[in-house]
């Protein structure tokens, strides 16, 4: 269990709880706009609480067994303002996993993201034992690229067609920070 860590503006970083789905359901809705050129294209059942919950419990399951770790940003109104998860996560002699993350439409510019993918490079180090975390990011995303070199990512390659973002399958930079010399 890792413990709420403290970002800005009184927003926590926290794991993904179970009771999350409500609130997870409105911040899709709030941000649909902001995020559907970045994210996988969504059906309208994606917005409600009820697939929300079902998402919620697969993603859980998942992180039990050791292959994600899910968060979110909390903000002290008890609203998601974010999102922040390391998927993928392979043992053995590769010890990587992936980060995929998004911030709140009203709450970008304040360096939430910068501070957020700090502080999952400390829990993948310290508490999971990682030796590698993996982003990608589309090649246009100057904002996320920026995130990403902030907190010592360097671009590793470009990876043509890499995944189905906003209904079509597009190419992505990808960027790799290692986390012990
Ligand atoms: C990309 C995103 C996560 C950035 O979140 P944020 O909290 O605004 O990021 P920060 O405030 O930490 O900004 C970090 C840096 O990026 C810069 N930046 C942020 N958005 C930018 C943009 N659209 N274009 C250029 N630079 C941008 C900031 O100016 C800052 O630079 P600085 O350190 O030189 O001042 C957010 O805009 C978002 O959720 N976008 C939609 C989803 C998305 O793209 N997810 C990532 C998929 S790979």
């Amino acid at each position: 269990m890792i413990d709420p860590i403290p970002l800005v503006d009184a927003v926590v970083l926290r794991e993904l709880h179970p009771d999350d789905a409500g609130a997870l359901a409105e911040a899709y809705a709030r941000n649909r706009a902001h995020l559907a050129a970045w994210e996988p294209e969504r059906d309208e059942a994606f917005f409600t609480t009820a697939r929300q919950a079902t998402e919620v419990e697969a993603q859980l399951e998942d992180a039990a067994r050791g292959g994600s770790l899910p968060t979110v940003l909390a903000a002290d109104d008890g609203t998601i303002v974010g999102r922040f998860t390391l998927s993928g996560i392979v043992r053995g002699p590769f010890r990587s996993a992936n980060l995929g993350y998004w911030v709140d439409a009203a709450r970008t510019g304040h360096g939430l993201a910068s501070a957020a993918v700090a502080a999952m490079v400390g829990i993948a180090r310290d508490e999971l034992g990682l030796h590698r975390i993996q982003a990608a990011t589309l090649t246009h995303n100057a904002g996320s690229r920026r995130v990403l070199e902030r907190n010592g990512f360097a671009h590793i390659g470009f990876a043509p067609s890499y995944l189905k973002i906003a209904g079509r399958w597009q190419d992505h930079e990808l960027f790799q920070r290692i986390l012990h010399d």
